[in-house]
């Protein structure tokens, strides 16, 4: 069973809601599961083996929420020791945006940039097109947990 740290960026809550459904599908099969709404630098490399799952929204123009902005920030301008660390992501956005999902990609890069390894392929829910985010989360994250 693996130990993953979800790291939340949301602004309305959106993304913190699929983080919890996110967190409750991974502890009943058995994985131990924190939520972290504010994630510092720290936390990156708080524990070796702990798998990082980034669930976040995306707003303004492209950008990401405040509450993981530091993260990107530490990434791109520290280059902190995150080679080989496994992660994953989920992303909210919304299609009718030109810039749609475009600070989920910028973080994606950011992290394969510096070596980490993304599990999986993204689970994007577009706000737009009407996506059942609960349903979408809990058949997916189950995937992914699979591939840890
Ligand atoms: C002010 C605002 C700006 C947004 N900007 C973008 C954007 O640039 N690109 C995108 O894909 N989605 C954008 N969205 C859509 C949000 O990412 C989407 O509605 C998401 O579900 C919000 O989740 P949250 O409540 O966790 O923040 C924006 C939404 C709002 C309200």
């Amino acid at each position: 069973m693996a130990k993953i740290q979800i790291l939340i960026g949301s602004v309305y809550g959106a993304a913190e809601q699929v983080a919890e459904i996110a967190a409750e599908t991974l502890r009943d099969e058995g994985h131990e599961v924190s939520l972290n709404t504010y994630a510092r630098a720290e936390d990156l490399v708080r524990d070796t083996n702990e798998v990082l799952l980034l669930c976040h929204s995306n707003t303004g123009s492209g950008e990401l929420p405040d509450n993981i902005q530091p993260i990107y920030l530490h990434i791109t301008r520290d280059y902190p020791r995150i080679a080989g660390k496994r992660y994953g992501v989920i992303n909210l956005a919304d299609s009718s945006y030109s810039t749609f999902n475009e600070a989920g990609r910028l973080l994606d890069a950011a992290f394969a940039d510096l070596g980490a390894v993304r599990i999986g392929e993204p689970l994007i829910i577009d706000a737009c097109v009407g996506d059942d985010a609960d349903a979408m989360t809990r058949e997916w994250i189950s995937q992914w947990a699979q591939q840890l």
